[in-house]
């Protein structure tokens, strides 16, 4: 049977709180081969929500979101567009790395997460949204973009565009914030004409830039 974070949330939810019931989350089956849980990162002050899919690797073994190689990317185009990365904050919809070990070696390649794991830890994120009330939570990825505003949900048609919270979105996940969903920057590393999708990322994230610059 699938588990649920929802067993282990504190009473008090304020994100230290959060973050140190997360590290002995057994919610769902992910939490055996992971290293540890990589929590969000940021402060509670934050107006923009940046959201991926899972740790990675790199993430996995820091305890951090986004350290990694699309972590580095990620944070390369922030500072191109003078987005101060202390003024975001970076979490996953899923807290633990989700691999499977390579045929021969010691790589461990990721794993894409499943449904169940997704939804086992949603409450997680849930909690992340109340702390922080974002004003923008941004989308990174197809995974990110579905967990958080439902399965109909195509980043191809709404790529790039600030909507308004969709209706889509479950009542589970509080907070009257915008959404903006945008390719992940693993997908940006793999294209094939990479400096094409950089530069369409890019500009997908100046939205962000544009909100915190303004007042
Ligand atoms: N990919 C993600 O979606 N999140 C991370 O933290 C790292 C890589």
């Amino acid at each position: 049977m699938t588990g649920s974070a929802a067993t282990y949330l504190p009473d008090k939810r304020s994100l230290r709180a959060l973050r140190t019931a997360a590290a002995s989350c057994q919610g769902c089956g992910l939490y055996r081969d992971a290293t540890q849980t990589v929590f969000g990162k940021g402060r509670a002050a934050a107006r923009v929500m940046l959201v991926g899919e899972q740790p990675g690797d790199r993430e996995d073994v820091d305890g951090e979101p986004f350290v990694g190689p699309a972590g580095r990317l990620l944070r390369a185009v922030l500072d191109e567009i003078d987005v101060d990365t202390t003024a975001i904050y970076l979490t996953n919809v899923v807290k633990h790395f989700s691999f499977r070990p390579a045929e021969r070696g010691k790589r461990r390649i990721h794993q894409r997460p499943r449904a169940s794991e997704i939804s086992a830890c949603r409450p997680w994120f849930a909690g992340e949204l109340a702390a922080v009330q974002p004003e923008l939570v941004v989308c990174l990825g197809a995974i990110a973009a579905t967990a958080v505003a439902g399965s109909g949900f195509r980043l191809t048609r709404h790529r790039g565009a600030i909507l308004p919270r969709p209706e889509s979105v479950g009542e589970d996940l509080p907070g009257d914030w915008s959404l903006l969903a945008t390719v992940h920057p693993a997908a940006v590393l793999r294209a094939p004409d990479r400096h094409r999708a950089r530069q369409e990322f890019t500009d997908d994230l100046r939205m962000v830039a544009q909100l915190l610059a303004g007042s």
